[in-house]
């Protein structure tokens, strides 16, 4: 058996572009992995399969080929003319559907775990060309720490990052569909033409938002937290302005939604604060997990 681990993320600043011809947009993204992990476990077997179980919400999980873990586990046997299966057991404790990059980390770990089972002899670039294959955020959960993310987010270029930042995230209990959110944007751009909303010709990541990672400094990072699908996603479920507008009364530093949502990320000055905002938001009945990054990117944890 072998057992990988690889994290959810943050983007702390995002920025999409023009909707291309492959149907994905061009976007300019800080990522920062967070202490929210995905633990995979594999065994060799005939065939493919896998189970989840964790500390969220798994009723929208698939435990069929439809399972981002499994295409990654038979890109990997192709690609390396593998002829058996693996049994994969995935602990989940990202939000499902939640923008955080939950699905990414599973198939992170699961091309690390495969690749260590079978004993493939592929690189970390090899590996990390699959990962890109596989989805705009599994690059990112590979590599982990603190990276910019330009093209669909999957070209990455690391990033400097001091101390660790205090997160506080309020979990909804319903999902967003990625292209959904996506799609929502390209509307209201329609909608609001094109002048008055141009999506950037070419998005690229505030300097602002380096400098802050850079400096270690959470007052700083909260002034320039950025997100572009923030507002269709708020579109599209406005009882998030509501949870917003609670963290920002708690204490939150700024609040945020996470990549296409409906995860809100809440920005703490430091713990003490973090655990008054989970404290608070907990007492207003939502569901709430702290953690902390930027942390590293997959990696086997044993056999
Ligand atoms: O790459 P991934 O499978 O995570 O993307 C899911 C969907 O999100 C894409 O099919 C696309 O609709 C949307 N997307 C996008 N532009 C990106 C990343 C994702 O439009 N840069």
């Amino acid at each position: 058996m072998v057992h990988a681990r690889a994290p959810g993320k943050i983007n702390v600043f995002l920025k999409v572009g023009s909707l291309l011809e492959d149907g994905y947009h061009d976007v300019a993204s800080a990522y920062q992995a967070v202490s929210l992990y995905e633990d995979v476990r594999a065994w060799p077997a005939d065939d493919f399969s896998v189970s989840a179980s964790g500390t969220v919400d798994l009723s929208s999980v698939p435990t069929d080929g439809s399972n981002i873990a499994i295409k990654a586990a038979r890109l990997l046997a192709r690609r390396t003319d593998y002829r058996g299966g693996v049994r994969l057991e995935i602990e989940k404790h990202v939000p499902v559907a939640g923008g955080m990059g939950g699905g990414s980390a599973d198939a992170a770990a699961t091309l690390l775990a495969c690749d260590a089972l079978w004993a493939t002899g592929l690189s970390r670039e090899d590996l990390l060309a699959l990962a890109t294959e596989l989805g705009s955020d599994v690059p990112f959960s590979f590599t982990g720490g603190t990276a910019i993310g330009t093209g669909r987010g999957d070209q990455l270029s690391p990033a400097l990052a001091k101390g660790t930042f205090q997160w506080v995230l309020a979990v909804a209990d319903f999902g967003l569909s990625t292209p959904t959110v996506y799609q929502e944007l390209d509307r209201h751009r329609v909608r609001h033409s094109q002048d008055i909303f141009p999506a950037p010709v070419a998005p690229s990541v505030d300097a602002n938002v380096l400098q802050a990672l850079r400096a270690g400094d959470p007052h700083m990072l909260a002034e320039t937290l950025y997100n572009d699908l923030q507002a269709p996603a708020l579109h599209l479920e406005p009882s998030l302005a509501k949870v917003l507008e609670l963290g920002e009364q708690n204490g939150a530093l700024a609040g945020i939604v996470s990549g296409s949502g409906p995860t809100i990320a809440f920005l703490a000055a430091d713990l003490d604060s973090a655990l008054e905002l989970q404290i608070a938001l907990s007492a207003a009945r939502l569901t709430v997990v702290r953690a902390t990054g930027p942390v590293h990117g997959a990696r086997i944890i044993g056999d």
